[in-house]
């Protein structure tokens, strides 16, 4: 039989890529979105707003009783917000955190029987963002930041009964997430991403899945990028403010 793959924001970008790699290690994937990916992208596809606990919940027990175990449970799906603390309201605030924090924690307590089944894998696609404070999306930055942890200190609790737990930190990769995320303000321009793709993004998770390590931080370099901040907080502020021309707003 082959092994099982949950993976959640299938219908596009980081999900779509993640999908075929594992279908391409001959993983059976079950893709869950609001909307469907294109044709071969999963085995199966489950149209899916993953914020709705009953729908969650009968996920669980269609997969229980189909095939009882999980080996690999990827929480992709999520969603930006360009907006400063003051501007974006509490409706998109909950939203944010339901779909980026909630959902996937609520997957995993759901599924922890179907995991220890198999001595599965947990995947969480945190962010860079959960390490770099930017301005204008600071909800973003919290949800992600809640995620990571989630991720980091679930590990432990878990390792005893064989389930691995990978936190993945990806930075920017055009995908078109900026165009779709929630408030008022528009990202400004960035230079290019440089080599990072949604393929390169999925092959390193794959293999760290493989090698049971602990994290993923993709491209490798922003992991200076994050050690930078920490050490110079004030620098990155600077830089916020600047990019967003906040100073000439107040
Ligand atoms: N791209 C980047 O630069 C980047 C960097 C760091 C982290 N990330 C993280 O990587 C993940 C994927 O991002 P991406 O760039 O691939 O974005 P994307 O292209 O916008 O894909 C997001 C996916 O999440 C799904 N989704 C959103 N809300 C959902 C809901 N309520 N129920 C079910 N599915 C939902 C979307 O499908 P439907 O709309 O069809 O439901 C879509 O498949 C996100 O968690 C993002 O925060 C991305």
């Amino acid at each position: 039989m082959k092994k099982i793959a949950v993976i959640t924001g299938v219908s596009g970008g980081l999900g779509a890529a993640l999908a075929r790699e594992f279908r391409r290690h001959d993983f059976l994937v079950i893709g869950l979105s609001r909307t469907p990916p294109s044709e071969g992208v999963v085995d199966e596809f489950v149209a899916a707003d993953l914020t709705d606990p009953a729908f969650r919940e009968s996920l669980v027990r269609d997969l229980t009783a189909r095939f009882g175990r999980i080996d690999i449970l990827i929480n992709n799906a999520g969603i930006g917000a360009y907006a400063t603390w003051e501007e974006l309201d509490e409706t998109a605030l909950r939203r944010l955190f339901e779909i980026d924090f909630f959902a996937p924690v609520a997957l995993v307590r759901a599924m922890m029987p179907l995991l220890t089944a198999a001595s599965g894998t947990v995947v969480n696609i945190s962010s860079v963002a959960a390490s770099v404070p930017v301005a204008c999306m600071g909800a973003y930055n919290a949800a992600k930041a809640a995620l990571r942890l989630f991720s980091e200190s679930l590990r432990p609790e878990v390792t005893g009964r064989g389930i691995h737990v990978v936190t993945v930190c990806p930075g920017r990769i055009e995908t078109g997430f900026s165009r779709r995320a929630l408030g008022g303000r528009k990202p400004p321009e960035t230079p290019g991403h440089g080599s990072a793709t949604a393929v390169g993004l999925a092959r390193r998770v794959y293999r760290a899945c493989a090698a049971r390590r602990r994290e993923v931080i993709y491209p490798a370099w922003y992991g200076w990028v994050m050690t930078f901040v920490r050490i110079f907080p004030g620098i990155n502020e600077y830089a916020n403010r600047k990019i967003w021309h906040l100073d000439h707003e107040n």
